[in-house]
């Protein structure tokens, strides 16, 4: 293929004009912005470890294909004010349901099950459909959210598959629960969705849609992220929020101080909660700001995979252990402007002023000589530098006042979160429960 620069089926008259292309797009924008704010509100009450880390990942996904067609809306000569407009009052509905999702089950079914399988679809068939020459940039964009989707669908199969079966072996050794039966059948939360989506005429609007406009379920309740993070209860320990290591640590100072980095490391999850709350909580900020705290979530998701495969690589479970759930829990009842003001200045901007992040890399290269924890620090350094930034970039909007006001507020929001950790701490060498 030598013409046309290898484009296909040149000659074929495509089936979107200008404006219609663009409608159609705003309708693929808002959808992946809804889930990106439906999984940060779902996040903290999420119990699956391996599911909170790809809800962390698919946030960060979902933000970068909705900035692409942000992009690229304007282009077709469209307003950019459009971009901050709700295009279809039952999609607006549908995300509203989404994030009452109740169990991990009714999460995954409804997204990896429903919502992600017709988004693939339509980016399919809109990518064969199209005019070839015209619409090549818009084509390029939906190349890229499908290899994203595809690798996502395939995740959320496997988990779905996984999830069912240990349902179904609780069910059949244990007394039947309720949860356990109801994991059986395609759950009526996922059914729920689909039929809001078959409402809205499907993802790309294109189906016919009834004029008796559905109504809403939970959604008559506004949903309201938990009190308290959660962790699953039965792959996991309790939560906590003392600093309790691994189960049997090594008598030397360096091995001990290791293995703790390790765990502080996985415990990082703790953050990934409580930017999501931030994200789901603070409404009319600039799209800039949700796609930085999706990728925020991401990085603090894989600063806690670090630790997870440093721990698993050198034998050590984890799992089972207490998990650390105080930067989520200890904030919970904080405004979103004093939460991220705590983690991205108290305690980010405070890594980089006491050069934390440095010592720790640099401690893991010599002294511990660990070449794996070691480059993991060395990013996690870098990561670092970024949130940081981005503390810089937003709290002092958020906060409606100059940094050095969000400095000494931060100051003080440091001074309450260790007070409580370290009574949990004590509480913990004591041999007492650990949490407040
Ligand atoms: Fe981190
Ligand atoms: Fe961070």
């Amino acid at each position: 293929m030598l013409k046309f620069s290898g484009i296909a089926n040149p000659y074929a008259l495509g089936k979107y004009g200008v404006e219609q292309n663009a409608r159609v797009l705003q309708r693929y924008r808002f959808l992946h912005e809804g889930l990106l704010k439906a999984a940060a509100g779902q996040l903290p009450g999420r119990e699956d470890w391996d599911l909170r880390v790809a809800m962390c990942r698919h946030m960060y996904e979902d933000a970068e294909i909705a900035n692409q067609w942000r992009e690229r809306i304007p282009e077709l000569r469209t307003s950019s004010a459009v971009l901050s407009k709700e295009p279809d009052p039952v999609l607006s509905l549908l995300m509203d349901e989404l994030v009452h999702a109740g169990s991990d089950l009714e999460w995954a079914s409804a997204v990896y099950e429903v919502v992600k399988p017709a988004l693939l679809a339509a980016y399919r068939e809109h990518m064969a459909a199209t005019q070839q020459i015209v619409d090549q940039p818009t084509i390029r964009v939906l190349r890229g959210a499908i290899l994203d989707l595809e690798a996502q669908l395939e995740w959320g199969e496997a988990f779905l598959a996984e999830l069912r079966a240990s349902a179904a072996a609780q069910d059949a050794t244990a007394d039947a629960t309720a949860e356990a039966a109801a994991a059986q059948d395609a759950p009526p939360f996922a059914d729920a969705i689909a039929a809001f989506l078959a409402a809205a005429g499907g993802v790309a609007g294109e189906l016919s849609r009834p004029t008796d406009l559905p109504r809403r379920g939970r959604s008559r309740t506004t949903y309201a992220v938990p009190g308290r993070s959660v962790r699953d209860p039965r792959k996991m320990g309790e939560t906590t929020w003392a600093r309790t290591s691994v189960a049997n640590p090594p008598d030397d100072p360096a091995g001990r101080e290791l293995l703790m980095k390790m765990r502080v490391r996985q415990e990082e999850m703790t953050a990934c909660d409580l930017v999501a709350a931030v994200l789901y909580g603070q409404k009319n900020m600039p799209w800039a700001f949700y796609r930085d705290l999706a990728r925020h979530i991401w990085d603090e998701a894989r600063h806690a995979m670090f630790g997870q495969a440093a721990l698993e690589a050198d034998g050590h479970e984890w799992m089972s252990r207490p998990q650390y759930t105080s930067d989520y829990d200890i904030n919970a009842d904080k405004i979103p402007a004093v939460q991220y003001a705590w983690l991205s200045i108290g305690i980010e901007e405070g890594a980089m002023i006491s050069l934390g992040k440095k010592k720790e890399y640099e401690w893991c290269r010599d002294e511990a000589k660990h070449p794996l924890m070691a480059q993991f620090q060395d990013y996690d350094w870098a990561d670092e530098i970024v949130h940081a930034n981005l503390g810089r970039k937003w709290t002092p909007d958020l906060m409606g006042e100059e940094l050095p006001f969000v400095r000494e507020a931060a100051q003080k929001e440091l001074r309450h979160f260790f007070a409580e950790v370290d009574k949990a701490n004590k509480a913990f060498a004591r041999g007492e429960a650990s949490k407040a």
